[in-house]
């Protein structure tokens, strides 16, 4: 019998993010340069302690099988941080250790998700959640923002997009790929129309801690009471701490969602790898001083990206309040030739710059918009200095 994919797999687009830092990978192992902008990796090294904690739980045995949904010390210690952060208690049982972040998005869906569901999800998205949403059958409801609302939904566009079917809300603050950030006014607006229509969310807020000055970051399940009692808060190691590898994420959700997506990592995954949840631990309730630093990194990266989005004709990006993405609107300056060769859409744009200017970027359609392309700042100063110097050069071109 030949090999036939299932339906629910070949309608899977796979993540165009990873399509196109795997692409910068195979030039750079051609021996090109390339000035990598595509992939959302912070490019410090893990910091020494955490890496130390890694070693010593190997050295303590700490090798083998853990509890299904993470071990009791690292579930006490994201309750703790969460709790001291965020001022909202919850007990370690709500907390669900995966794979990371990614993971955890995933363990949301599947356990709240039927056949016909719908999920609103506001665009531009991070490329993983409508694909998440359908692999359950459930039906991604993309509702488009405005760059001049800082790519921002409101309560009135969340109240027209919710049908009688309507499960879910997801929500990304601060934003992957715009890097915007809902202020609790705002937040609490949408959780008025969450609370009145009944519905759930998923809260992925893997930015937290990468915030920048004159913002303000609010968890959504503290903007009104009773919120997280229909919430799932998603976060993690890997941006926070520089631990991408490591693979550790969490939610913080009601606790009947947490024993569900517990069996559910029973049966899956076992568990999350037991050295690093030791590490997670490390990195939890070590040293905060490391974040503070890679922050004061990405803030100059950030200014200087405004800075030169700034500079070039006709290009623009709504203000970052967190993460570490610009998200640049290049609609004038598509549906023309550059060196020859026409461009009418952002994935053209993208693949033509890759290929004239060997610069890396991830192309708005990937994101649920079109006449966008992302830009990582989670790089060194010189490539940023690099890339743009070249990105000029193509507009110009
Ligand atoms: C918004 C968002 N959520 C989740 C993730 C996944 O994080 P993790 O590496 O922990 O799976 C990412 C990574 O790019 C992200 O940008």
């Amino acid at each position: 019998m030949p090999v036939t994919i299932s339906r629910v797999i070949q309608a899977l687009e796979p993540s165009a993010t990873i399509a196109m830092s795997t692409k910068a990978k195979e030039l750079k192992a051609a021996g090109k340069t390339v000035y990598d902008l595509s992939v959302g990796e912070p490019d410090f090294t893990t910091p020494k302690h955490i890496c130390q904690a890694a070693v010593e739980a190997m050295e303590a045995g700490h090798t083998h099988y853990t509890a299904a949904s993470g071990i009791p010390e690292l579930k006490r210690s994201v309750a703790q941080q969460y709790q001291q952060q965020h001022g909202l208690e919850y007990a370690p049982s709500q907390v669900v250790v995966s794979n990371g972040a990614k993971h955890s998005v995933h363990n949301v869906c599947a356990v709240l998700l039927d056949p016909g569901d719908e999920v609103i999800i506001p665009a531009p998205y991070w490329v993983s959640y409508a694909e998440l949403v359908k692999l359950t059958g459930a039906i991604p409801v993309i509702v488009q923002t405005r760059q001049e609302d800082n790519f921002k939904l409101n309560a009135e566009q969340f109240r027209a997009a919710i049908t009688d079917k309507t499960k879910m809300l997801l929500l990304c603050s601060p934003s992957n790929p715009t890097g915007s950030m809902y202020s609790p006014e705002e937040l609490g607006e949408l959780a008025d129309v969450v609370i009145e229509h009944d519905l759930l969310v998923l809260a992925d807020e893997i930015y937290d801690r990468l915030v920048y000055p004159g913002h303000k970051f609010a968890s959504f399940p503290t903007v009104r009471p009773g919120l997280a009692e229909r919430t799932a808060v998603i976060n993690g190691v890997s941006k926070t701490y520089a631990m991408t590898g490591w693979r550790i994420g969490w939610t913080l959700s009601p606790v009947g969602m947490a024993k569900a997506m517990g069996s559910l990592q029973s049966q899956e995954t076992s568990n999350p790898c037991s050295i690093s949840q030791y590490a997670a631990i490390a990195a939890i309730e070590g040293p905060q001083q490391c974040v503070d630093e890679m922050l004061v990194e990405f803030t100059k990266r950030r200014e200087f990206v405004i800075r030169r989005i700034g500079q070039i004709p006709g290009i623009s990006c709504a203000e970052m309040g967190g993460a570490f993405y610009a998200y640049i609107n290049i609609a004038e300056h598509l549906g023309r030739p550059y060196n020859g060769t026409q461009i009418d859409n952002s994935h053209q744009w993208c693949m033509e710059l890759l290929a004239q200017q060997n610069v890396a970027t991830v192309m708005g359609s990937a994101f649920g918009t079109e006449g966008y392309f992302r830009a990582a700042f989670a790089t060194s100063m010189e490539t940023l200095e690099a890339a743009f110097d070249r990105i000029e050069e193509f507009l110009a071109g």
